[in-house]
């Protein structure tokens, strides 16, 4: 039987953004905590560079604002900016509070300082890190923070289907229990989408199984506007090799010096940008995609091998082990890399409390639109983000819960009219078909023609699988495919809006910048998109 749960709050996702609400909401407030795989297998465990923070003496917040928003192209909201950078020291104490373990200096007498590293576009020495495993340390530690906490009940393997909300607010979700195969109801005063990207939208993607924008699409479906969804991120340095589906070579590679070359050994970079390898991503993917084109190349390669191999393995002890499981030993030879798709720069509109435009609604972590990255999201910005913006949502839902009514009654999950699939081949089928078409048509550089063709692929896609949602039980992957295919539509839609080249959108038919720097909003109340 369908069951039905009542918590003060529902937190859909256990990423960086979604744990740290949990943590962040007082301990007299009921929480679920979901997550449709095990509790660590979003993004943000598999981050590896660090969260950047201004945290050095001669460092300072406008620096680091400055920054951010030269790398977001014109395009991110100053306020939103400010308010991040403006918390990061903060929102570190927060984090060595709860126990995470950042690397220290070794060379300073008292072993206090903590050691920063570089990345593109920043000016400064700003990423706190632990090695090159930052995501997974912020994630254990705030996983047994919350495993161990009386107030958050945690929810593994459930999946949510869609929101649940009437004229005024919403009320809740229903959730598929993966184990059980029954739609189940969870209703909530206040329901949080901490659901991380959709960069699985691409075909090759540094992003693990799940980044399927299933928040963002269950956002816009209950009326919520997006923004800013063409700006999908490619990181320059994935490593490239049969076996290496999604390996991410962290950027703090090249903060350490390591040199981006030709196969045959050549530099590129600096034809391209005075800041050679450390020009924000989008100008270096943009470059390496060129030069792969230009010359007809598989890969291209990142080179570090100058540096000694005790400090490689200190740095970049994953990177390292990696690459050696695979043959490759990056103290003696480059390695082998090409751009993927990394980060979802748009999403679902929020202010600076994680409030959407529907009330009882919130978003935060890579799933929101907060203003912050604008065009492109500049290296370490987003587990910034994600620490951020779970605070100041936390704060809001918990000022504004006595006045929040205690859910409606809402309607169980109906399936009377749906039966097993015996046809699961549409479904695999289909997910390949998306992700080789947006990796072709909406990629690094797009065109007029290559955004139309995809519109097209899609609008079709999107019919067979409401048509396949419509008549089958539903499961894990229809429903992130169903999602997937949403939000490639949205991704599609914002791209032909933008009528210029601008950060991470490069289209050959209107390859300068407008002197106007405007956001492409997308609203569900006058889009033609179904919901
Ligand atoms: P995630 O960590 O992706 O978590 C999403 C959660 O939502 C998961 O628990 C998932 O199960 C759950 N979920 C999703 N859909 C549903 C559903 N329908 N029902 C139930 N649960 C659902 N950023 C940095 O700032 N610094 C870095 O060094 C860095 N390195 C990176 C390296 C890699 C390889 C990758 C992929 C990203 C990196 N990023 C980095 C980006 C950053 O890690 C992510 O943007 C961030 O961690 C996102 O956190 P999140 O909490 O929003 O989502
Ligand atoms: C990396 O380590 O290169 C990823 C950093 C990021 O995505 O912010």
């Amino acid at each position: 039987m369908p069951q039905t749960y009542k918590h003060d709050v529902l937190i859909i996702g256990s990423g960086a953004a979604g744990l740290s609400l949990a943590l962040h909401l007082p301990s007299d407030c009921r929480v679920a905590l979901l997550s449709k795989a095990d509790l660590n297998q979003g993004s943000t465990y598999w981050a590896q560079g660090g969260m950047a923070a201004v945290l050095h003496d001669r460092d300072t917040i406008d620096a680091h604002v400055q920054d951010t928003l030269s790398a977001g192209a014109g395009l991110c909201q100053r306020k939103a900016v400010e308010f991040t950078v403006s918390n990061s020291r903060r929102c570190v104490e927060w984090l060595v509070q709860q126990g995470v373990d950042f690397d220290l200096r070794q060379d300073r007498a008292d072993g206090k300082e903590f050691h920063l590293a570089m990345e593109g576009g920043h000016s400064h020495r700003r990423i706190i890190h632990s090695a090159d495993r930052t995501g997974r340390a912020i994630s254990e530690v705030l996983t047994e923070q919350a495993l161990a906490a009386d107030n958050i009940e945690v929810f593994t393997h459930r999946v949510a289907v869609d929101l649940i909300r009437d004229e005024d607010r919403c009320h809740g979700a229903y959730i598929l229990n993966q184990k059980t195969e029954r739609v189940d109801l969870f209703q909530a005063s206040a329901v949080v989408l901490a659901t991380g990207g959709a960069s699985k939208a691409y075909l090759y993607t540094s992003n693990p199984d799940g980044a399927s924008g299933d928040g963002i699409a269950m956002a816009w479906r209950a009326g919520c506007r997006v923004a800013n969804l063409e700006f999908n991120q490619f990181h320059p340095t994935c490593l490239y090799h049969p076996k290496a589906k999604s390996f991410l070579v962290t950027e703090a590679v090249r903060g350490e010096g390591g040199k981006l070359l030709l196969p045959d050994g050549t530099r590129f970079m600096e034809k391209f940008d005075e800041r050679g390898e450390l020009a924000p991503r989008d100008v270096v993917a943009r470059a390496i995609d060129h030069e792969m084109k230009r010359l007809g190349a598989d890969c291209l390669f990142l080179d570090i091998s100058h540096k000694s191999r005790e400090f490689l393995e200190s740095h970049f002890p994953t990177v390292m082990q990696r690459c050696s499981e695979l043959g490759i030993d990056m103290s003696a030879e480059p390695i082998p890399i090409v751009p993927a798709a990394h980060y979802t720069c748009g999403g679902i509109i929020v202010d600076t409390a994680g409030r959407t435009d529907l009330v009882g609604l919130y978003a935060i972590g890579e799933a929101s639109s907060t203003g912050l990255h604008g065009a492109n999201r500049m290296a370490s910005n987003s587990l910034l983000e994600c620490i951020v913006y779970a605070e100041s949502a936390a704060q809001d839902i918990a000022a504004n819960l006595p006045d929040l009514p205690q859910t409606a009654v809402s309607h169980p999950w109906d399936e009377s009219q749906v039966t097993d699939s015996d046809e699961d081949v549409v479904i695999s089928h289909n997910w390949d078909e998306l992700r080789r078409f947006m990796w072709d048509y909406v990629g690094i550089v797009r065109t007029n023609k290559r955004l139309e063709r995809a519109l097209n692929r899609v609008n079709l896609l999107q019919s067979e699988i409401a048509d396949y949602y419509g008549n089958y039980k539903v499961g894990n992957d229809l429903l992130e495919l169903r999602n997937l295919a949403m939000v490639a539509e949205l991704m599609i839609r914002c791209a032909i809006e933008r009528r210029e080249s601008r950060g991470l959108h490069y289209t050959l038919d209107y390859p300068n910048q407008l002197a106007e720097a405007k956001d492409t909003i997308l609203s569900p109340s006058n889009s033609p998109l179904k919901t």
